[in-house]
């Protein structure tokens, strides 16, 4: 049985559809119907059998055309922006036109900011396939692109029309790429979710595996949690900055690697174990769910080691976080396992502590 929620305020609220076989004409010829034309755009990393299912779907309630950029983050450049709104354009889109990416979090963020700026803003329609792409970037409005001075520098909140997960196209998904998304899933868990945390507790074997109705669960679960804080704070001026639990020293571990070392979700979990190691530290946890949290993401074999990261090459991306404000770091740490806080009154010298160093 697939299971709907929904995210956005009153006129930008959107429907998210999470099952097995999402992609299916019920789910999207209601969001298709009332756009004479469609781009479809995705990228050649994404599985062939995934883009012909979903044209097949589209037919013939929308006059069809595709995009098929090269993979990775090239694709969220200006340039590839550029080519896309030009052929937007030499194709006569008008603003009742739509666009669906087909894709992982590349192809939904270069997606969605080419559809916040054509023409002032056109429909769209996520289709994510990965697991990050399903339980993160698909959701809550966030659109960028990459410039040279950095990632995601450029963009906007723009609101789907519409997000439909279809956890089958993860069959395909290489198994590093699975766990980055479950280094999400896991955050979800620490800063809100009790109940998707004992789920991943208790699940481990079933997750691992893939297991059909489990995965549903963990990322309809994911989603609750991800749904509730952004449809509160759709533009990231309060409360939305809880879920960037483990990612200052995530990102930063990310920027000093060049993002070629190692998968988000990889430096998201040392991220995360930093995090909690300083909640630890400031007293807002306990040793028992200090080791609780630790031993979950084990469970989940995470490589947590840190020796290769000093606190001094790290400590010049810790500082470029987007949650500075009036020159101050905002950390976001945990009171209790489920529930995070945002806080600039920590003591500094855990900073470094928090690296075991
Ligand atoms: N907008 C947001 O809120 C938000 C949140 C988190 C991350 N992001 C962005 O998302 C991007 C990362 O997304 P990602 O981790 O999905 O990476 P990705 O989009 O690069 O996808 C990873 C790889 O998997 C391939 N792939 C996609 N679906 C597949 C499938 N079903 N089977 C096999 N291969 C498949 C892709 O072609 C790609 O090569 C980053 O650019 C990041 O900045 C955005
Ligand atoms: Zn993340």
């Amino acid at each position: 049985m697939s299971k709907e929620l929904y995210a956005g305020q009153r006129k930008n609220k959107y429907r998210i559809v999470i099952g097995k076989d999402a992609i299916a004409k019920k789910n999207l010829i209601p969001l298709l119907k009332c756009h004479n034309k469609t781009l479809i755009i995705s990228d050649d990393g994404v599985p062939f059998k995934i883009l012909k299912q979903v044209t097949a779907v589209c037919k013939p309630s929308t006059k069809l055309f595709k995009i098929i950029l090269q993979h990775g983050e090239k694709a969220k450049s200006v340039q590839s922006f550029k080519n896309i709104l030009n052929f937007l354009a030499v194709n006569n889109f008008d603003r009742t036109d739509l666009i669906v990416a087909v894709g992982g979090g590349v192809v939904g963020d270069i997606s969605g900011y080419v559809a916040s700026s054509y023409l002032r803003g056109i429909k769209f329609i996520q289709i994510p396939t990965t697991l990050l792409a399903q339980v993160d970037s698909s959701v809550g409005g966030k659109t960028a692109i990459n410039i040279s001075a950095g990632k995601n520098l450029v963009g906007a909140f723009y609101n789907p029309k519409g997000v439909i997960i279809d956890t089958s196209v993860l069959q395909t998904l290489p198994n590093k790429e699975f766990k980055s998304g479950l280094a999400e899933v896991i955050k979800y868990a620490l800063i809100e979710n009790k109940y998707l945390f004992s789920l991943l507790k208790v699940q481990v074997k079933k997750i691992i595996s893939m297991e059909s109705n489990v995965i549903e669960e963990i990322i309809y679960r994911s989603i609750q949690t991800k749904a509730k804080i952004v449809t509160k704070d759709e533009k990231e001026n309060g409360i939305r900055a809880i879920l960037n639990f483990g990612h200052t020293f995530g990102h930063a571990i990310e920027a000093h690697g060049k993002y070629k070392k190692i998968l988000h979700g990889e430096a998201i979990a040392k991220g995360m174990k930093i995090a909690s190691k300083i909640s630890y530290l400031e007293n807002l946890i306990t040793e028992k769910d200090h080791k609780k949290i630790i031993d979950l993401l084990k469970l989940y074999e995470f490589d947590l080691s840190l020796d290769q990261y000093k606190y001094q090459e790290l400590k010049p991306y810790i500082f470029r976080d987007k949650k500075i404000k009036a020159g101050k770091l905002n950390l976001v740490l945990l009171r209790e396992v489920s529930k995070a806080i945002v806080t600039s009154s920590f003591d500094p010298r855990n900073l470094q502590k928090g690296l075991g160093t």
